[in-house]
């Protein structure tokens, strides 16, 4: 599973490419909002950065004003996706940019003919917002569940990206219903470490070391 991380925070992305655990990064509007940094200097910065698809949103409503802006956007770095809502105008703009050559994430997907429609739209990513259908009493697994049966009884090879993911648990259940890339804040990213036996077992080991007067260097 590839581990896009969800932000625009340069030093949370840092931190995480270091250890080898970012194969992407995701942003959107809130999250660019959120930095405080204007969309294409930082976009460039994490391009700069990571190697894997940068998503940078668009930010009009109407196909050919998305398509500029895709257009701009592709030439902040070669591993830019645009990302597009999926709307009947975010599809005719996946269709147009993903024709360009240019990789494409839809987003704000909420329902499996939805990610039937952006597949058709030759998007090279779908994002399911699982944490916001978890928000209305709506399992978001289910939506990752039946994108996967669809997908693969017609071999779409558009990738599954789960996204809104907001528990490690999210992480799991993704990785397990077979989501090809999770995207995730930072910190949700650094909580899947934990694990209450491992930290007993560390104090247990901690208390003989000490005890025994163990020493390697
Ligand atoms: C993904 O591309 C989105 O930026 C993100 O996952 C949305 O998450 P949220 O529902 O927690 O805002």
């Amino acid at each position: 599973m590839k581990f896009f991380v969800d932000t625009a925070e340069i030093d949370a992305i840092a931190e995480l490419n270091d250890l080898g655990m970012v194969d992407g990064v995701t942003t959107n509007p809130s999250l660019i909002k959120k930095s405080g940094r204007d969309i294409i200097e930082v976009t460039k910065e994490i391009c700069a950065l990571v190697d894997g698809p940068v998503s940078a949103e668009v930010t009009a409503t109407d196909a050919d004003e998305m398509i500029a802006e895709g257009r701009k956007l592709v030439e902040i770095a070669q591993n830019i996706a645009v990302k597009v809502p999926l709307t009947w105008d975010g599809l005719k703009a996946c269709k147009a940019l993903s024709d360009d050559g240019h990789m494409v994430n839809v987003t704000l997907c909420f329902s499996a003919n939805q990610a039937l429609l952006a597949a058709k739209a030759g998007a090279t990513f779908i994002s399911p917002f699982i944490g916001r259908l978890d928000d209305i009493n709506i399992d978001g697994m289910d939506l990752i569940a039946d994108i996967r049966t669809i997908y693969d009884n017609y071999g779409f090879d558009t990738q599954i990206l789960a996204a809104s993911i907001r528990t490690v648990n999210h992480v799991t259940q993704s990785a397990l219903l077979g989501a090809d890339v999770m995207t995730a804040p930072p910190g949700v990213i650094k909580s899947m470490v934990n694990h209450p036996l491992t930290d007993k077992g560390l104090d247990t080991f901690l208390a003989d070391i000490k005890a025994a007067g163990i020493k390697i260097l």
